[in-house]
């Protein structure tokens, strides 16, 4: 039998991705949209205050892309509720417990529901303690 691809794994699953906003995980945020349009869902991690400053972030330094022009062009009028049916911003910090994620509930439906993680949160200078 041969082994399943990577897009084809991805098929209804849900996907957690650290460091969302950094240069590697934002080209691989639209690459699973791309090729496997039928992932459940993405939680996208990433530092912000509150949910709503997270989805802001992720409005602004995601889903304005240029690289998510052929995803626009392929859902047209649909794209915006169609990434946000796929997307899940959710506030953290990978730094503290719980990846510091506030919110308890959401914290308990990212454990039952994740089928995969994907660690992308990185201090990529010399600088840091
Ligand atoms: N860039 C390359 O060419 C390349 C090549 C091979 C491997 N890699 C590896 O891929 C990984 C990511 O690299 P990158 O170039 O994409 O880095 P990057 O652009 O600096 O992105 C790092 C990401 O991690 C997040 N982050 C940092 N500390 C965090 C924390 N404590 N909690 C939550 N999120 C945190 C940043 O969030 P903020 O937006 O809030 O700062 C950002 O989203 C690194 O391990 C790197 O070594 C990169």
């Amino acid at each position: 039998m041969e082994p399943a691809g990577v897009a084809e794994r991805l098929h209804g699953k849900t996907v957690l991705i650290t460091g969302a906003t950094g240069f590697i995980a934002k080209l691989l945020v639209e690459k699973i949209l791309r090729l496997q349009p039928r992932v459940k869902r993405l939680y996208l991690l990433v530092r912000a205050p509150d949910q709503v400053s997270a989805k802001e972030r992720v409005r602004s330094v995601i889903m304005q892309l240029q690289i998510f022009l052929s995803l626009r062009e392929k859902y047209q009028n649909h794209f915006t509720s169609w990434f946000w049916d796929k997307i899940f911003p959710v506030a953290g910090e990978v730094s503290l417990n719980n990846l510091g994620i506030g919110n308890v509930d959401l914290a308990e439906d990212i454990v039952k529901e994740t089928n995969i993680i994907i660690h992308m949160a990185a201090a990529v200078n010399f600088r840091e303690r």
